[in-house]
């Protein structure tokens, strides 16, 4: 995401992950004036008032205290702040979330690799992805800090519903009818950007 951003003029972007692996990834971009290794789950290391933007790309459904780390974000963000949240959507989210619980009470140890930090991303990753949102639901979130919703996008479609429609993405008929789709009905689409204000 940094990269893409990073030469828009006159903005500095500063990182925060929790693994190694994946900081060192971010470093080897260039893309960042600042990259802060800190677990979202516990602690924001960032003074209040210091951001104009903010990017929370496919990070809030990682996280339990996702509620507290908004209204902690809206403190950071100065007070014509815009903040932009990616994040998957689901249809049945609730079904989702029990059956996670479920199989986070069956492996225990699921819970463990989570937040070690010493894991491979990709094995903690699969245990960490612990909320489910709908399209309302993570609205309502965003909404809940405070924050004032300037758009909502859709992008892709069937992505989060059927694993074997991912590989569709490689081609680009597959991605511009998506698109279309996902664009214009957002509440239908897989993944939704939502831009807000303070
Ligand atoms: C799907 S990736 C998103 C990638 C990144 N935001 C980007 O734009 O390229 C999720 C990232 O969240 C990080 N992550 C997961 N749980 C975290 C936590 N508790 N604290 C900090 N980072 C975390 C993972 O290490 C991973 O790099």
């Amino acid at each position: 995401m940094a990269l893409f951003c990073k030469d828009i003029p006159g903005i500095a972007w500063f990182g925060v992950e929790l693994w190694p692996s994946e900081l060192k990834q971010a470093y080897r971009t260039c893309a960042y004036s600042g990259l802060v290794q800190a677990n979202l789950a516990s602690q924001l290391p960032l003074r209040h008032g210091l951001a104009d933007v903010i990017i929370l790309n496919e990070i809030l459904m990682y996280l339990d205290n996702s509620t507290e780390l908004l209204a902690e974000f809206y403190k950071i963000l100065g007070p014509s702040g815009i903040i932009f949240v990616y994040n998957p959507i689901y249809s049945t989210p609730n079904v989702l979330s029990t059956l996670k619980r479920i199989g986070r009470r069956i492996h225990r140890s699921s819970e463990a690799i989570a937040f070690d930090c010493k894991s491979d991303w990709r094995q903690a990753s699969r245990a960490s992805r612990i909320t489910f949102y709908s399209f309302d639901s993570l609205i309502s979130e965003v909404r809940y800090a405070g924050f004032e919703i300037v758009h909502v996008a859709g992008f892709r479609m069937f992505r989060n519903r059927i694993r074997a429609m991912r590989k569709l993405e490689d081609y680009d008929w597959y991605r511009k009818i998506t698109k279309q789709l996902a664009g214009n009905h957002p509440r239908w689409a897989s993944d939704i950007l939502i831009i807000a204000k303070k």
